[in-house]
């Protein structure tokens, strides 16, 4: 198994009458041989594209990709071992559901018997060990896409590449699939890149998640430090379900002022004159609370019931901003009920209001 390496990689695509499009600029980040990476960021800020130059299906405007210290651009994709499941899974219509999955192996001369033993096995655990001499035009989405990921583990490649490999499946297929790539990827050692958009996807699987937007890699980490530690807005935004909350708001002595009525406890070296912040809190953050810790009264506008917890959406005194609190299960609350509310200062998130950095 090998480590991957991405130095200041580029892509600019040029189509002739239209405006260059930068869909990835600069991106850097070194893949420890056996690791899983998630590469999670919202539609079109470049995930695929970085897949395809790492596969070579795509070229690099610039920089460097090297597996196992080997630079890999310039070489077509069937040099580089890297086995690919793409979303569009790429399934050969005359060849059998086991010739699919054994395909890769073939270009790599393994022997017949070697094959039938492998493809047996992998389907076995990606659950297809009954479709193997069906053909992909009979296949549903979600088992194609199973078949997709089969065939790219069974060539077993140096380094495993997955743009959103479990986004046909239903949800119980996704638990057991999703499970079931994270025991074969740590038995077998493959060094992964797995793209999602799901972030629960990339939290629970990766061993560390680059959270990209617009291009740009903005912050990487493990699953516990990009969600305790967001180095800005659009991380602290873009992970968490439900989203945090974000009000906007004053520093000061105090804390950050939210309203004329309202300012909640921030702990931060930050200069405390009258200025401008953003703060983020968790909706499992903002507390409902006896009467005795509470910084304001709210008023609740929804409550959604989720059995496991419940959703309160509270509107509080002079803030244009409805906050949502994760609230314990086994609580009903009734629009228009007034409850008292907390908000701790170890677990508010402070931003520059301008370009959305992290202040601490
Ligand atoms: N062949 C192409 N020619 C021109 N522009 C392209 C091409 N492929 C992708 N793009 C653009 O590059 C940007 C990044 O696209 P990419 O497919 O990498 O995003 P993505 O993160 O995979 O999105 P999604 O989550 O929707 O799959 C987008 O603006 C897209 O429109
Ligand atoms: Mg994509």
């Amino acid at each position: 198994m090998s480590d991957l390496v991405l130095r200041d990689v580029r892509k600019t695509y040029r189509t002739k009458g239209r405006p260059e499009v930068e869909a990835v600029r600069g991106f850097d980040l070194e893949v420890n041989s056996g690791e899983l990476v998630g590469l999670l960021g919202p539609s079109g800020c470049g995930k695929s594209t970085t897949l395809r130059m790492i596969a070579g299906l795509e070229d690099v405007t610039g920089g460097d990709i090297a597996v196992g210290g080997r630079s890999m651009v310039g070489l077509p994709p069937q040099k580089r071992s890297i086995g690919v499941a793409f979303e569009n899974y790429a399934l050969y219509p005359p060849l059998t559901v086991a010739e699919n999955i054994a395909f890769g192996m073939r270009a790599r001369g393994h022997r017949k018997a070697e094959r039938a033993a492998r493809v047996a096995d992998v389907a076995g655990r990606i659950g297809l060990s009954d479709i193997l001499d069906a053909h992909p035009a009979g296949l549903s989405s979600g088992q194609k896409q199973r078949v997709a990921l089969a065939r790219a583990v069974a060539r077993e490649p140096e380094v495993l590449l997955l743009d959103e490999p479990l986004s046909h499946l239903d949800a119980a297929q996704r638990d057991v699939t999703r499970r079931e790539l994270r025991h074969l990827q740590q038995e077998l050692g493959y060094t992964t890149i797995l793209v999602t958009h799901d972030q629960e996807e990339a939290l629970s699987l990766a061993d560390r998640v680059v959270v990209m937007n617009d291009g740009v890699v903005q912050q990487v980490g493990t699953p516990d430090v990009i969600y305790d530690d967001p180095v800005n807005l659009f991380v602290a935004q873009f992970v968490g379900e439900p989203a945090m909350n974000i009000l906007d708001g004053r520093l000061d002595d105090d804390g950050v002022r939210l309203s004329p009525d309202l300012t909640i406890p921030v702990r931060t070296r930050e200069p405390r004159h009258d200025r401008a912040v953003t703060v983020g809190v968790r909706p499992e953050d903002v507390t409902l609370t006896g009467a005795a810790e509470a910084h304001a009264t709210g008023t609740v506008v929804v409550y959604e019931d989720l059995q496991e917890y419940g959703l309160a959406t509270i509107e509080l005194p002079g803030v244009d901003t409805r906050v949502v609190a994760q609230t314990a299960p086994g609580l009903t609350l009734n629009p228009g009920e007034t409850q008292p509310i907390a908000f701790y200062s170890d677990r508010t998130y402070l931003f520059e209001t301008h370009t959305g950095e992290r202040l601490r």
